[in-house]
């Protein structure tokens, strides 16, 4: 499968990889890895069956006979449709915890190899780049200002009915940023050869745009 394109967008969380990614997988016609989504299933499962976080062999197994499914923007666990269940922030703090077990991050990379079909995958998480695909044909690191993340956060999880409070947001980031960057196996930085796009100050379409024609310029 080595010559399927991949395309690996990496970054913090918020930075915009999920709607970016998602982007540019619709104008390639490409399949799409939400990997984060990945870790948030496993950890709702974990949460729901009141799992210890720090039981990292039971926490491996849930991982590995997760029962999911995606149909276009919509994520399933066994049949159930939970795509706006693994989007509250408790769920992505429990994700990048038990994200740091070596065995639950091994129970998860066959199932993402798998995504690599023809024409192509775009995929974003943290170490699409480094671990999965490192020898994608783009990598891309997308990043941007704690306080510009924390603020399309609030927005976005506004718009889907749930409570937030920009303190509490900004502090869970940046601890979660913390986390991600230091932990032992599969830190977020970024890939050898990736391009790194600050988004800051950036609306979503350049960001697409900005990437499209660097995978122009890698796919020549
Ligand atoms: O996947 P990740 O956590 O990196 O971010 P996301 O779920 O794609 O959320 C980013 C949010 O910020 C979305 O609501 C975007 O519309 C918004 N946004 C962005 O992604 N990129 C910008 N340049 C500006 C805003
Ligand atoms: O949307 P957001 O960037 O907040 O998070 P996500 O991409 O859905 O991932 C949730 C958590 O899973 C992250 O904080 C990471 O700790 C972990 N994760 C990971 O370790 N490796 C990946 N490839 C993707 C996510």
């Amino acid at each position: 499968t080595s010559h399927i394109p991949v395309i690996t967008i990496d970054g913090p969380t918020a930075s915009g990889k999920g709607t970016v990614a998602h982007k540019v997988a619709d104008h390639l016609g490409f399949h799409l890895l939400d990997s984060g989504a990945l870790y948030r299933l496993t950890a709702l499962q974990a949460i729901r069956r009141d799992t210890s976080l720090t039981d990292e062999h039971a926490l491996a197994k849930l991982a590995e006979h997760l029962n999911i499914s995606f149909t276009g923007e919509a994520v399933f666990l066994s049949h159930e449709n939970v795509t706006d269940a693994i989007r509250q922030e408790e769920v992505g703090n429990t994700a990048s915890k038990i994200a740091a077990f070596p065995s639950v991050r091994q129970a998860l990379y066959g199932l993402q190899l798998g995504f690599r079909k023809t024409p192509g995958l775009v995929a974003d998480g943290r170490d699409m780049g480094t671990v999965i695909f490192p020898g994608a044909q783009l990598k891309v690191f997308l990043t941007a200002s704690v306080e510009a993340r924390a603020e399309r956060r609030y927005k976005q999880l506004i718009a889907k009915g749930f409570s937030a409070n920009m303190e509490d947001l900004l502090m869970d980031l940046k601890a979660r940023d913390d986390r991600d960057t230091n932990r032992a196996i599969a830190p977020l930085v970024p890939a050898e050869g990736a391009h790194v796009l600050d988004t800051s100050r950036m609306a979503v379409d350049e960001a697409v745009a900005q990437v499209l024609q660097w995978y122009a310029a890698a796919a020549k």
